[in-house]
């Protein structure tokens, strides 16, 4: 099991940590978010709507129907749901406007709407000037801010972070972050990282949640977590040491 036993309430506006050594289950954890990992048991809810729902053999109600979000739905949920990752994940073949724009195209948006906001992301992005280059013309950096502004493009409410930095240089590192940063108070929106650094938590997130080994070990706010660190393994993360499982 990847993942057991997890609950976590994350409110709207957050800059939510997700921490934790390697084969912890952050990752599987953040993917259910947006149902690209489906859970064996358990209940998903956005804003309020529930979007999984399946009672395992450990529940008493465990006859109830599954419910999963198909079709339409889960590509509606998905749009509201804005995602980067380790890697870019750009499209080769596609321009920095082009790549910006894509989500958009794909939505149906009107082409005037797009216009506007590519050159809007652009300009939040501060890469303006590479608006027509490929990503192979650009450093790390540059590339994940490309896929920053992709994953902004539909204006989610939701933003996840699946180890945005962790291929980047400290300076860089931190420009991604303020990036972040700013896009929480500019655009309101919810943010969910996941990091095995806690320097990076410590920078931007204003909650966190531990997980280890499956299992998530400490949450809530960050200076209560980090201030009074209940498990070990939250005071290992502090302390700067790594490991990986097993
Ligand atoms: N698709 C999959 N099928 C089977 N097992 C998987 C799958 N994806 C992940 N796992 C396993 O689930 C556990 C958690 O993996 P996960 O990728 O969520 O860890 P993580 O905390 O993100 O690790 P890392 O920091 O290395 O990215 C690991 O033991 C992994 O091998
Ligand atoms: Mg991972």
């Amino acid at each position: 099991m990847a993942l057991e036993d997890v609950s976590l309430h994350i409110e709207p506006e957050d800059i939510y940590g997700i921490i934790g050594m390697s084969g912890a289950g952050k990752s599987t954890l953040i993917r259910c978010i947006n149902l690209l990992e489906k859970p064996v048991a358990g209940e998903i809810l956005i804003d309020g709507n529930c979007i999984f729902r399946k009672f395992g053999k450990f529940f008493e109600n465990n006859n109830e129907p599954e419910l999963m979000l198909q079709g339409a739905e889960l590509r509606n949920l998905r749009r509201q749901i804005g995602m980067i990752f380790q890697s870019h994940n750009l499209l080769m073949q596609k321009t920095v406007s082009q790549n910006i724009a894509f989500p958009m195209e794909i939505a149906g948006a009107p082409k005037h709407e797009i216009d506007k906001r590519v050159s809007e992301l652009l300009e939040v992005v501060n890469l303006a000037d590479k608006v027509a280059n490929y990503p192979s013309q650009l450093s790390g950096g540059q590339r994940q801010r490309v896929s920053i502004a992709r994953a902004m493009a539909n204006m989610p409410k939701i933003l996840l972070c699946d180890e945005p930095t962790s291929a980047l240089d400290s300076l860089t590192t931190n420009q991604i972050l303020d990036l972040l940063w700013d896009l929480n108070q500019d655009y309101k929106v919810t943010i969910v990282m996941i990091t095995h650094e806690i320097e990076l938590v410590k920078r931007i997130c204003n909650k966190v949640a531990v997980i280890d080994r499956t299992r998530v070990v400490d949450q809530g706010e960050i200076g209560q977590v980090l201030l009074n660190p209940s498990m070990e393994i939250t005071k290992q993360l502090l302390s700067g040491s790594r490991g990986t499982r097993g």
